[in-house]
């Protein structure tokens, strides 16, 4: 495995590898890794040779008074689990490589930034959408991996991606979750004791509306005000936002119907944490994934 800090140097290398007709595949990050980015470079590992895992943390995507400064940073342990798992490159490029004195781009992909987590954290996704775009210009993979833990983030890289015709195939892999069903996070690190506990609640009600469903209810208003309902119970955590949305357009619905994103922000403490159930129409039915 290489580690690679310069532009240049991760351009050649994959250049290199494309011109010798292999496969790149790219897997962004901003390291503190765990299970859920790992599943992002297993399923990398199975179809593309080389793998490349980005670790940078990105300023432009953090608000002011946001975690950046205090965000985990663990790179030595990152590098050791990538190094198990095969990766051939560690593209890890200093802050003034992407950032230069007098840079002026911001990438912005209207309409889908400004609802949910861009309404709740402004400018948060003009920040991913600009770092995803140059970090995918230098990599230029074939295949680049995304969880649907964040589905909202994949969601506009792939408006993106097919918008400025990138050769690249957009990958939303399913979210992988701690034993108790929290959703695997870098900022769980955050939770203290009683927080961590309270925290599971956000996967406990996503869980009951999946049964819900499951039992036949298909409306969304019964499903939110349930969720507003179990949530307002959790002493510790306040909800920003629930919904059920498209999950090709992010609009509200009414009615359950293609495929559809149950939407939850909450935060535990000072930690803010985000989930989602996939509920995807399938021979009529209605299957719901957590
Ligand atoms: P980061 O939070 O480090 O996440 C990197 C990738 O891992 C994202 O695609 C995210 O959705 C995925 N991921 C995180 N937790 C997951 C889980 N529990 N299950 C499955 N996938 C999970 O997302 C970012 O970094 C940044 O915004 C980035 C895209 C790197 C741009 O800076």
């Amino acid at each position: 495995m290489e580690i690679i800090r310069s532009v240049d140097w991760m351009k050649q290398a994959s250049r290199a590898a494309q011109s010798a007709g292999r496969i790149v595949g790219f897997v962004p990050t901003m390291g503190a890794l765990h299970e859920g980015h790992l599943s992002l470079v297993r399923a990398a590992k199975r179809q593309c040779s080389p793998v490349v895992v980005s670790i940078f943390v990105n300023p432009s995507q953090f608000g002011p008074g946001e975690d950046f400064e205090k965000y985990p940073r663990s790179f030595e342990a990152d590098q050791a689990a990538l190094e198990e798992l095969g990766v051939e490159y560690i593209f890890a490029p200093a802050m003034e490589h992407i950032y230069p004195r007098g840079f002026a781009t911001s990438v912005r992909v209207e309409g889908l930034s400004d609802k949910f987590e861009g309404k709740s954290r402004p400018g948060h996704f003009f920040g991913v959408a600009t770092v995803v775009l140059k970090l995918l210009e230098i990599v230029r993979p074939q295949f680049a991996y995304f969880g649907r833990k964040d589905a909202q983030q994949a969601r506009i890289i792939r408006q993106m991606a097919a918008d400025l015709n990138l050769d690249c195939e957009i990958v939303v892999c399913p979210i992988v979750r701690e034993p108790d069903g929290l959703a695997k996070s870098s900022r769980n690190v955050y939770l203290k004791n009683d927080e961590r506990r309270a925290a599971t609640g956000l996967f406990r009600s996503l869980d009951a509306v999946r049964k819900r469903i499951e039992a036949g209810e298909h409306a969304a208003a019964p499903l939110l005000e349930f969720i507003h309902r179990s949530i307002a119970a959790e002493r510790l955590v306040t909800l920003d936002y629930a919904a059920i949305v498209d999950d090709d357009t992010f609009e509200p619905v009414h009615i359950l119907r293609d495929n559809c994103l149950v939407l939850l922000a909450a935060r535990v403490g000072a930690t803010r944490l985000i989930d989602n159930l996939l509920v995807e129409q399938r021979d009529n039915r209605f299957v719901p994934s957590l």
